[in-house]
């Protein structure tokens, strides 16, 4: 399975997408986390991008480019992989059909999350994350078992520095003028499959297992 998660932020892809990669024995490559990653570690990339990411902006498509061809030329993903927010541009996406082309005959799919704007904004508010291990929750709809701590390995939670609504409304206009375009250019090879993003957590995934089976 070579698949590409793609929806607004907050729509629910780095939840779907880790459940689904575990299911399915493959990794799941979030260009986000890989990006929070070096900012926590204080890489030269992490010092150029933490400024575009806290204001809701892209980070050039060079540097994104160049990442993910790194990542998918590592042997674990030989058998297929889960992108989470690549490809984000035209550019990005022109760019990856180039680097999976070949890497042998399985096409790339996309599954595309559809979440309204007004429902993205009051989701976010109420995510948290944990710094040391990644893990996601939402104080409403996914709450940890004790307050603000990781359930798997008891880190105080934190909310991400740019999930304030200015940063959210920035990322939402990013995603209807720059990413729609990707969706347009797989959708014109019939690869694009659309979920509802909306409802239980657990329903969606089934939504999705559902989905893909029958593309
Ligand atoms: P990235 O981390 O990719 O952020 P995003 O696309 O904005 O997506 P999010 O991580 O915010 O949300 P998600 O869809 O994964 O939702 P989640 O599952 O967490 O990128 C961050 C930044 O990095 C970008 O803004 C950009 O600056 C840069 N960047 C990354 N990739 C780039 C690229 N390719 N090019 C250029 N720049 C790039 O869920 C959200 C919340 O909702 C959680 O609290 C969750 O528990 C909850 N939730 C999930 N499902 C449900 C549900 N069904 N009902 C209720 N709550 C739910």
């Amino acid at each position: 399975m070579k698949l590409i998660f793609i929806g607004p932020p907050g729509s629910g892809k780095g939840t779907q997408a880790k459940q689904l990669a575990e299911r399915h024995g493959i990794p799941h490559i979030s260009t986000g986390d890989m990006l929070r990653e070096a900012v926590a570690e204080g890489t030269e990339l992490g010092r150029q991008a933490a400024p575009i990411m806290a204001s809701g902006g892209l980070v050039s498509d060079d540097l994104m480019v160049g990442i993910i061809k790194e990542r998918l030329a590592k042997p674990d993903a030989r058998n297929g992989f889960i992108l989470d927010g690549f490809p984000r541009t035209l550019q990005q996406a022109e760019k990856l059909d180039g680097i999976v082309a070949g890497n042998g005959v399985e096409p790339l799919k996309v599954l595309q999350l559809l979440v309204p704007d007004e429902t993205i904004v009051k989701r976010i508010a109420l995510r948290r994350s944990c710094p040391q291990c990644g893990a996601v929750y939402h104080l409403e709809h996914n709450p940890p078992a004790k307050d603000s701590v990781c359930d798997r390995c008891s880190t105080a939670l934190v909310a991400r520095p740019d999930d304030n609504e200015t940063s959210v409304r920035k990322r939402l206009d990013a995603f209807h003028r720059q990413t729609m375009p990707v969706v347009s250019h797989y959708r014109s090879k019939n690869a694009v499959y659309d979920v509802d993003g909306q409802g239980p957590i657990g329903e969606i995934f089934e939504r999705i297992e559902k989905t893909l089976a029958q593309g």
